[in-house]
């Protein structure tokens, strides 16, 4: 399978990048910043530079590929949601989808399937319910985010395209994500929930994510929104508590909500608000997770 890769050079990307080669498909990196890309022992990988904004020459490599995974966007935690930022992760997210599905548009041997990112807080803050694909938008300014987004993939099916949108939840791995700003706290013995703890924390396994991806490549009945997450979600506390243990820390520290919104302002909803979001789609297409289990999980990422 050929497949063209955005965001490839994140966390996620980088991740999926080499378990792509190592199933031996060829990838082509759409890129802003060729000097990050650093898989570069494969003869089956390449790049081209694009803007993530306007068509390009990198269009071409479009042009018969099997499948194009869009995963391109401002970070969306790396800084205070100003109202500048807010316009940065809103217009990186759209303006990247909006180019791909021109460059689609445009080819003559088209793509069979578009997987594009999106995220669960496509729902919103939600306390209690649990949350499948069938669940309604919810409010704030991520579930905008993710509505403006899933709707720039969704012209891709006008030609006839495949389109998955993955509404991933919080992606647990090494070396980035979540994990790395979480773990710093309990190690200095200080770790615990954020706020109550009572809201549900929506994890995934890094390498889940990756499976989910390339499943969603090949299994042509899967489309529309898909919930990337593990199917055993837990409260916040519970997450807290599972990490404490796995490193041998308390988890009895909570961070009071308006500590966190002194500091980071609105963008502490992304850690105060949460979803019991079930991969249902995932599940029913019988895919399997390698790691549904927190404490198991994490013991795959904590290196003591
Ligand atoms: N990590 C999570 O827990 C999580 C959860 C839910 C959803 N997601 C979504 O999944 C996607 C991948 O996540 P990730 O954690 O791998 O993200 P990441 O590490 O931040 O990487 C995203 C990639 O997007 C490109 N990018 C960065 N800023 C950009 C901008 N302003 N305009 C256009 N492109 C830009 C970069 O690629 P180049 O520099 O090579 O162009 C970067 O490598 C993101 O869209 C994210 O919102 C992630």
């Amino acid at each position: 399978m050929k497949v063209i890769l955005s965001g490839g050079t994140g966390f996620i990307g980088r991740a999926l990048c080499k378990r792509l080669l190592q199933d031996q498909h060829e990838v082509v990196l759409l890129t802003r910043n060729p000097g990050a890309v650093t898989s570069s022992l494969s003869d089956k990988l390449s790049f081209r530079l694009w803007d993530a904004q306007t068509l390009g020459p990198w269009r071409e490599s479009i042009e018969g590929a099997d499948a194009v995974v869009n995963l391109a966007g401002e970070p969306v935690t790396a800084k205070r949601w100003t109202q500048a930022q807010k316009e940065r992760i809103m217009a990186s997210r759209v303006q990247a989808t909006r180019a791909m599905v021109g460059a689609i548009a445009k080819a003559d041997r088209k793509p069979l399937v578009l997987v594009n990112a999106s995220a669960v807080g496509y729902y919103g803050h939600v306390m209690e319910e649990t949350v499948t694909e069938e669940a309604a938008k919810g409010k704030g300014f991520l579930a905008d985010v993710c509505e403006a987004w899933e709707g720039e993939a969704r012209k891709a099916e006008s030609f006839g395209v495949r389109v998955v949108l993955l509404r991933t939840g919080v992606v647990l791995g090494e070396q980035g994500g979540v994990l790395e700003k979480i773990i710093p706290p309990f190690r200095y013995f200080v770790g615990g929930p954020a706020g109550s703890g009572k809201q549900w924390f929506p994890w995934i396994h890094l390498e889940d994510v990756t499976g989910s991806i390339v499943f969603a490549l090949h299994d042509r009945n899967l489309c529309g929104p898909v919930n990337v997450t593990s199917p055993n979600p837990v409260r916040m506390k519970a997450f807290c508590e599972q990490l404490g243990a796995v490193m041998h820390r308390p988890a009895w520290i909570p961070v009071p909500a308006m500590v966190l919104r002194i500091l980071y302002g609105e963008m502490a909803d992304v850690l105060l608000g949460g979803q019991r979001a079930i991969p249902q789609k995932l599940k029913a297409a019988g895919h399997p997770f390698r790691y549904p289990d927190l404490a198991a999980a994490l013991l795959t990422m904590i290196k003591e």
